[in-house]
């Protein structure tokens, strides 16, 4: 969380970084704020309380000249977000200024030790702490600006991915990373920095990942200068950009959430691109065919991952174990890491991440490879440290996914893993060819059966006006479906604000039922599959005492359809790929009611898209 971006050489560095800063705002949008040395060497700091337009109508009739400059977006962690927490921090002196993404963990002792030594404080920030320690290191060590910063660094315990400017040296930026991310674009001449491609895309499409605890010196007209914060030197690694510019605008729709919801018939065709093969019946993923042995001979599975993607892997949990006969444990990766979890040799852990840069899941797996584990990732973003750190992984390749509220990433994290489910379970026998080439055949269906329930978008959005006044939801779903309850919750809590809660729908008469009444919308997601009955029975139970059900049925179906109030429909297709039609009408519901409510779809408060603090 925090988006930061840099940029030095012959072009104004505002506008780039303004534009940069909107490309990050997705990581946090509680402030904004910008630091530049204009040509008569000041160095000029400007920020505001709230997004980044704020920032642009403060800094409007402000000097904004200069060739080298910072600039971030926040997500409080340290501090209210207010104007004075906001970053760029400077120095005592004012020399410096610094952006920071992470959390210095032991900023209190630092900052006694800075105390004494007659620093004072502008803010209740941990990073205002570390630009005070660079600053004296800097001065009591009769170091340079990058020394400093490494000498410092060294002190310093949490994670960090930082770029400092000194108003003595315009000619550099000294940045470094540790546990958040950190990428620098290469230019003619020029540097751009950030906490990943987006604002760097339009530019160039030669980056460099700048890895954990190394610092990088950004120095106009030199070559890329990397360190270690031990002073070791790094080759850098350059490599090509795939990212291309229109995949970061919206293309006529009015939110990023709503194209992402529309993209899903095509990302899921690029996920399964090269993979899935119906004409030679198999699937190929290489991060299984190159390590077969280790997932033949686990005998467990543990899947770690947080919000969205935690319910990717509940669904995972159903397929595997039925596809593999593999047991699967589901963990949230931030209760995993602290429980002191029992982990074999052989067994393999599963990591999922949209961003591929969740603190929590980081840790999570770190801790599983310490003890030997095999670390296999699910992850979008390409390069990302969840994928770096893992030993093999499988990327869903859906393109940047900029609404803060996960959706075409869910349904490609489900399509891995239900390959995933069926290389495992076809190469270990425990399923017949039979299932394994009918579900293959029917995996390469999903993307066209997702463009018809798409077509229910208008219908949906007309009632989807009726419920604005709700302030609590259930959703009920069994099976493959209760993952998909939970996540038609989280989208409708995250973007609407209303109170929703996903139940498997047996569990109902266990406390939720106490809820129900005319007032209460109650989703049940039935399409035709063994619970169906069961679920039928449910929701009889719902209409008993008057609960207003919104149905998602099959398309043959008429016995649910007659008991709901209103009916969505998805084609029939096999019960493990279900949860790929029935999440779409949920992530429309929650999309439509959120607008009809004027709440700010794309970034809904407190949220963050990219989580890189635990
Ligand atoms: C945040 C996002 C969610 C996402 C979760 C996990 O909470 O708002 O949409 O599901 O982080 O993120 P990851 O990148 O690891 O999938």
């Amino acid at each position: 969380m925090c988006g930061i971006v840099g940029y030095i050489g012959h072009r104004n560095a505002y506008p780039v970084l303004i534009k940069g800063l909107h490309r990050l705002e997705y990581r946090g949008y509680d402030s904004a704020g910008v630091a530049l040395i204009n040509p008569a060497g000041q160095l000029n700091i400007y920020k505001a309380k709230g997004k980044v337009a704020e920032l642009e109508a403060f800094a409007a009739d402000k000097d904004t000249t200069g060739y080298v400059g910072i600039a971030h977006t926040r997500w409080a962690t340290h501090g209210e977000p207010n104007q004075v927490n906001a970053h760029p921090h400077y120095s005592e002196s004012e020399e410096l200024a610094i952006i920071h993404n992470g959390i210095i963990e032991n900023y209190s002792v630092l900052k006694q030790g800075l105390s004494q030594h007659g620093y004072t404080f502008r803010s209740d920030t941990d990073t205002e702490v570390l630009v005070q320690l660079i600053e004296y290191t800097k001065r009591s060590a009769q170091v340079d600006l990058r020394q400093a910063v490494q000498l410092a660094l060294n002190q310093v315990v949490g994670a960090y991915a930082i770029a400092v400017l000194d108003k003595s040296n315009p000619d550099i930026i000294v940045a470094a990373r540790k546990g958040s991310p950190l990428v620098v674009g290469i230019g003619e001449g020029e540097y751009f920095l950030a906490s990943d491609a987006t604002p760097i895309v339009e530019y160039t499409d030669r980056v460099v990942y700048i890895g954990d605890e190394e610092v990088v010196l950004l120095e106009r007209d030199h070559e890329l200068d990397i360190t270690t914060i031990g002073n070791v030197h790094k080759t850098p690694e350059i490599k090509r950009l795939e990212l291309t510019l229109s995949q970061l605008e919206k293309c006529g729709y009015p939110h990023f959430m709503l194209k992402e919801i529309y993209e899903q018939p095509r990302t899921l065709t690029d996920s399964m691109r090269g993979r899935v093969n119906v004409e030679l019946s198999h699937i190929a993923l290489s991060g299984f065919i190159d390590n077969r042995e280790r997932f033949l001979s686990a005998s467990r599975i543990i899947i770690c991952a947080c919000g969205t993607s935690w319910h990717a892997g509940l669904i995972a949990m159903y397929a595997i174990e039925e596809f593999a006969r593999i047991p699967v444990e589901v963990e949230y990766s931030s209760e995993f890491r602290y429980r002191k979890p029992v982990i074999h040799k052989d067994d393999v852990v599963i990591a999922i991440s949209q961003s591929g840069e969740t603190a929590d899941t980081l840790a999570a797996i770190q801790l599983a490879k310490q003890q030997g584990a095999f670390i296999f990732s699910i992850c979008n973003v390409v390069g990302a440290s969840i994928p770096r750190v893992s030993d093999s992984g499988c990327y869903t390749h859906v393109g940047p996914e900029i609404g803060v509220a996960s959706t075409k990433a869910f349904t490609a994290q489900v399509t891995a893993l239900t390959m995933l489910a069926l290389c495992i379970g076809h190469a270990k026998g425990t399923m017949t060819d039979e299932a394994y080439l009918r579900i293959i055949a029917e995996l390469n269906r999903i993307p066209e059966k997702i463009g018809r329930v798409l077509e229910q978008d208008h219908a949906i959005s007309e009632f989807a006006k009726t419920f604005t006044y709700a302030q609590n939801f259930i959703y009920l779903g069994r099976g493959y479906n209760y993952p998909v309850a939970l996540e038609g919750a989280l989208k409708l809590k995250e973007i609407s604000y209303i109170h929703a809660e996903g139940y498997p729908a047996a569990e109902m008469k266990h406390g939720p039922i106490a809820l129900i009444s005319q007032e209460m919308p109650v989703v049940v997601i039935a399409p035709r599959c063994g619970t169906y009955d069961k679920v039928v029975s449910n929701i009889q139970e719902v209409k008993a005492r008057k609960g207003r059900v919104i149905a998602v049925v099959s398309e043959s179906d008429t016995r649910v359809s007659s008991m709901a109030d209103y009916t969505i429909t998805v084609p029939e297709t096999e019960e493990c790929l279900t949860p790929l039609l029935t999440v779409i009408p949920l992530q429309l519901l929650a999309y439509h009611i959120a607008v009809v409510k004027g709440c700010d779809v794309d970034q809904p408060r407190n949220l963050a898209k990219s989580v890189t603090v635990e």
